[in-house]
């Protein structure tokens, strides 16, 4: 299959030095891009501004950006047969971009935002019978959260994660995950490392697609 992997944070400019970003490492999206690359699909992965190593085998776009990364999916969008979208998008963005650095003097302690994209929502008239897998990030309300986001996305299938555990989330090798399918099924899988979650997922896509490794 084609698959289409987003990863990793977006950063939205403040100024040339200045951006408001998130915690994602990009951990869990590069180990699911890697495992589908070693399980014979061809993958595309648009990643956000991370530090780790390209997977081989895999066609990296580098976007920094929510309205980058929006670009690069709508491109991608068309040859795919599945789109996972474990990035951490930016919700919000400075209204201006200051094309030079801000100085602290000139500076109320204010600054204006505005949205970005919801890339999910913006692409879902495009979805055709390709299979969308959204991630939820919570601190609170975890399952009701991804429910909710499952149905307003438009979603097959979405992995919820509480960010607030320590050993689940940001930046570390493992993770404690639930899935949710649209026929309302919830899984919970114990704490793994996010290699394990990423082989487990991608064996839950291919089974979904009817798809048997050649
Ligand atoms: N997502 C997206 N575009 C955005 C924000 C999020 O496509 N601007 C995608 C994420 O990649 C993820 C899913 O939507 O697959 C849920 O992201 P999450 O950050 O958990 O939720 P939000 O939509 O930002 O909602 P909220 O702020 O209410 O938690």
């Amino acid at each position: 299959m084609n698959i289409l992997v987003t990863a990793g944070p977006t950063r939205e400019s403040i100024d040339p030095v200045r951006f408001i970003s998130n915690r994602s490492s990009g951990k869990m999206g590069y180990a699911i891009a890697s495992a589908a690359h070693s399980r014979g699909h061809s993958v595309r992965l648009v990643s956000g501004p991370v530090s780790l190593p390209v997977p081989s085998g895999v066609d990296v776009v580098s976007v920094e950006s929510a309205a980058q990364m929006h670009a690069a999916v709508v491109e991608s969008l068309p040859k795919c047969n599945v789109l996972i979208m474990s990035a951490a998008v930016a919700d919000w963005r400075p209204g201006t971009v200051n094309t030079r650095k801000l100085k602290k003097h000139t500076m109320d302690g204010c600054l204006l935002l505005e949205r970005t994209t919801d890339i999910l929502q913006e692409i879902r008239p495009l979805k055709g019978d390709r299979l969308f897998v959204g991630f939820a990030a919570e601190t609170h309300d975890v399952i009701a959260e991804a429910e909710r986001k499952l149905k307003e996305k438009g979603l097959d299938l979405i992995i919820a994660n509480d960010v607030s555990a320590r050993d689940s989330g940001f930046a570390v090798d493992t993770n404690r995950v639930t899935l949710i399918d649209t026929r309302g099924n919830i899984e919970r899988w114990p704490l793994l490392s996010k290699t394990e979650v990423a082989k487990r997922l991608l064996e839950r896509v291919e089974r979904s697609c009817c798809w048997t490794r050649p």
